[in-house]
């Protein structure tokens, strides 16, 4: 398939609008088996180091698992937010009283551990996250809300014990996910590219 402008723009509208769901979610509404596997057929496109694929996606959409789920994410957020003794901004408080209403939650999880050494770990978490950061765009492409959380890394032993997953594997990434409702998704305010890019040598500004 060619591209073409109209094409191109919708795609990058798309990937420029990708943003946190935590409330203008309907929640009342199933996203359907179908649908996610759709998006997950999308996500496992993504590269992936030495052409393994390690990765493993769990969807939860048992009331009671999504429940105990939304507990153990209250107890970190607010151990978190403890710790570093600034206020709870009000859509992570959101997130955090709504997230067991959730009509499903997705585990991006993966084979094996880390390893020691700043390479391997590149390669580990390089095998994982762009197919999670796909599964996301691939959800909104469907107007289907999520939020990148990696909270839950904190009680890998608890959630582990929740979902029924062997030691063998880890989760790294969780998307609360629903059909989005009446949300507002623009761009987000960041830096211009020529503030954060530089041309053959570190510093050299990269401009237009
Ligand atoms: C590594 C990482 C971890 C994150 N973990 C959480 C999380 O546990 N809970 C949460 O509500 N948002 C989490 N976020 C989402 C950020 O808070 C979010 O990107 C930020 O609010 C900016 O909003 P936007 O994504 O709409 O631009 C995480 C984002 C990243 C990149």
């Amino acid at each position: 398939m060619e591209f073409n402008d109209e094409i191109t723009s919708a795609f990058e509208h798309l990937l420029t609008s990708v943003r946190s769901v935590r409330r203008r979610i309907d929640f009342k509404r199933e996203v359907e088996d179908s649908v996610l596997l759709n998006c997950i057929n999308i996500a496992v496109q993504a590269p992936t180091g030495r052409g393994e694929e390690g990765w493993y996606f769990l969807v939860v959409k048992e009331r009671q698992r999504i429940k105990a789920i939304s507990e153990v994410y209250r107890e970190v957020l607010l151990e978190f937010v403890e710790k570093a003794g600034a206020p709870m901004k009000s859509s992570h408080r959101a997130l955090m009283d709504r997230l067991g209403e959730f009509p499903a939650l997705i585990f991006a999880c993966k084979e094996g551990a880390p390893e020691q050494g700043f390479a391997s770990q590149a390669a580990y978490f390089g095998s994982i996250l762009p197919a999670a950061w796909s599964l996301m765009i691939a959800l909104r492409a469907k107007n289907i809300g999520a939020t990148w959380t990696t909270l839950l890394t904190a009680r890998h032993q608890r959630v582990s014990e929740i979902l029924g997953m062997p030691s063998s594997v880890r989760q790294l990434v969780m998307l609360p996910v629903g059909y989005t409702q009446e949300a507002v998704l623009k761009k987000a305010d960041r830096k211009d590219a020529s503030e954060v890019t530089f041309l053959n040598e570190w510093g050299n500004p990269f401009t237009r």
